[in-house]
């Protein structure tokens, strides 16, 4: 469905997230014709700069994508035309009278209908300003459309916060028109994992703790804080990812069947997962929990400081850059099942992928065979390559019975040979077409937020006890093995 004709607001559009992620990604969707006809993109940020040279700012972004445009490409000089900048200092409420009377001048005159959609690419300070100023102004004008906010993580940096914020906002407006982006919920492998379990019946019977011994999903990163120290400072893998993109994947694998495939039906039970978490214990942060920090080291020959040495990151930092929890879901699908989650920066390679291992069979019957707790895996990679991958045991060819750990593999690029959609790509066009599916409800944050305080206050209490290091470039730090019971390996252990 091609959204309503409407206008989009960008916050912040002088920073990274608009060169790299929403301009490349809604130019995508304008050359797909999935845009409305009458559509307008008007960019915001205090830096003083005309349309004209916002625009050439843009163009060299998505020149620089990655994919190839001819610098004279149409359908990139028609994608510019509907593009405006307005130079506004945000943080001052009385600056948006005259930015709303421009925004209204550009709607007016492009024939668009009276609806808006704003996007907080900003830093989170701002998230409270912005919508406070946006109403200030919007009481005083009659309305004949809807008004709609997009939010970036962070929401909050705990459980106060979110909160605060989620009452702000829905002061402001309906909870409907309220998108909290993550955005690994707008990954095509991510959504899969919905299609994968339920529109298939083969997985539901041993989708339980009868079947399945343990999952694990992983998010390793090569790269550092970059240019993001002083946000990373206060957030670290634990805000930054766990809170988020992880839990939500988790819930994803761990909900129930939805009774619909609707927005709540499926909110619903993401909601209940984590209801369903088994509160941390001062046991659980004391030995299910590892946080760790890069130290300097080496990536392919390159050598690479140690966190505290990244620009605008505390040298006496404590903050973690790498964290591993083991957690249970308290409910009859999942009892005493472990879920281990891992992640951190500056590691030997990007991967995220989630790995469920089945239970083995009772007895070993083959030599060979696959023993233990890790027998069976069903390995969804989201990262580098979008795959799914079926592990399981076959017969060696010749005159024994030896067993050889096979796998089915099923790669995306063979569906869709060019590279698959950006994430940003399907959560901007959702927002545009009101469908919050893909984006967080206020409880499921705040419920992610309360699991996870005991572990945050009590970080903020210990600061550096536990925090172990590992060198830049190296693979998952090994004090691992203090809370993953089973060994770290792809391969099933063989008997
Ligand atoms: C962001 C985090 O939300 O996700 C970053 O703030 C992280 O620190 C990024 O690098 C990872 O996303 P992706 O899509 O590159 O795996």
């Amino acid at each position: 469905k091609i959204p309503e004709s409407q206008i989009l607001i960008i916050f912040g559009a002088s920073g990274d997230l608009t060169h790299r992620k929403l301009i490349p990604s809604l130019f995508e969707l304008f050359e797909r014709k999935l845009l409305p006809d009458k559509f307008l993109i008007v960019g915001v940020s205090r830096t003083k700069q005309s349309t004209e040279e916002f625009r050439q700012s843009l163009h060299s972004s998505i020149i620089g994508n990655g994919k190839t445009y001819a610098t004279d490409n149409p359908y990139l000089k028609n994608f510019l035309r509907e593009i405006y900048y307005i130079s506004c200092d945000t943080t001052d409420c009385n600056a948006y009278v005259a930015l709303f009377r421009e925004i209204e001048q550009l709607r007016n005159a492009a024939g668009i209908e009276d609806n808006m959609l704003f996007y907080l690419a900003t830093p989170p300070q701002m998230y409270a300003t912005i919508p406070i100023c946006i109403q200030a102004q919007q009481q005083n004008i009659s309305k004949n459309g809807w008004r709609r906010i997009i939010i970036e993580k962070p929401y909050g940096s705990n459980e106060d916060e979110a909160k605060q914020l989620d009452k702000l906002l829905c002061g402001i407006f309906p909870e409907r028109e309220i998108y909290r982006i993550d955005h690994f919920l707008g990954k095509e492998t991510v959504q899969n994992i919905l299609v994968l379990r339920f529109a298939n019946s083969i997985w539901e019977p041993l989708w339980n703790r009868n079947y399945i011994d343990h999952i694990e999903i992983t998010a390793t990163e090569t790269l550092g804080v970059e240019q993001r120290g002083n946000y990373y400072d206060s957030a670290g893998a634990l805000r930054d990812m766990v809170q988020s993109h992880l839990m939500q994947i988790m819930a994803f694998i761990a909900m129930e069947p939805p009774s619909s495939f609707e927005t709540e039906a499926i909110r619903n039970e993401i909601s209940k997962v984590f209801r369903s978490l088994r509160p941390l214990s001062p046991d659980d942060i004391a030995h299910n929990i590892l946080r760790a920090q890069y130290s300097e080291g080496k990536l392919n020959g390159t050598k690479l400081p140690g966190y505290r040495e990244e620009p605008n990151v505390n040298k006496q930092s404590t903050t973690e850059t790498f964290v591993a929890l083991k957690l249970y879901i308290d409910n009859w699908r999942w009892a005493h099942v472990p879920f281990y989650i891992y992640t951190g920066k500056r590691l030997s390679e990007k991967r995220s992928e989630i790995i469920i291992h089945f239970r083995s069979t009772p007895q070993a019957l083959f030599p060979g065979q696959c023993c233990g707790d890790s027998c069976n895996q069903l390995i969804i990679t989201l990262q580098p390559d979008e795959s799914i991958r079926l592990r399981f045991g076959l017969k060696q060819p010749g005159t024994n019975f030896e067993v050889q750990q096979v796998s089915m593999d099923f790669f995306y690029n063979s569906l869709i040979p060019n590279k698959l959609p950006d994430a940003y790509e399907r959560l901007l066009l959702d927002a545009m077409r009101g469908d919050a599916l893909l984006y967080s409800r206020s409880d499921a944050l705040e419920l992610s937020w309360h699991y996870l305080a005991p572990l945050i206050d009590h970080w903020e209490k210990e600061k550096e006890e536990n925090l172990v290091f590992y060198p830049a470039g190296s693979p998952i730090p090994r004090e691992i093995t203090h809370i993953y019971s089973h060994p770290y390996v792809l391969e099933a252990p063989v008997c």
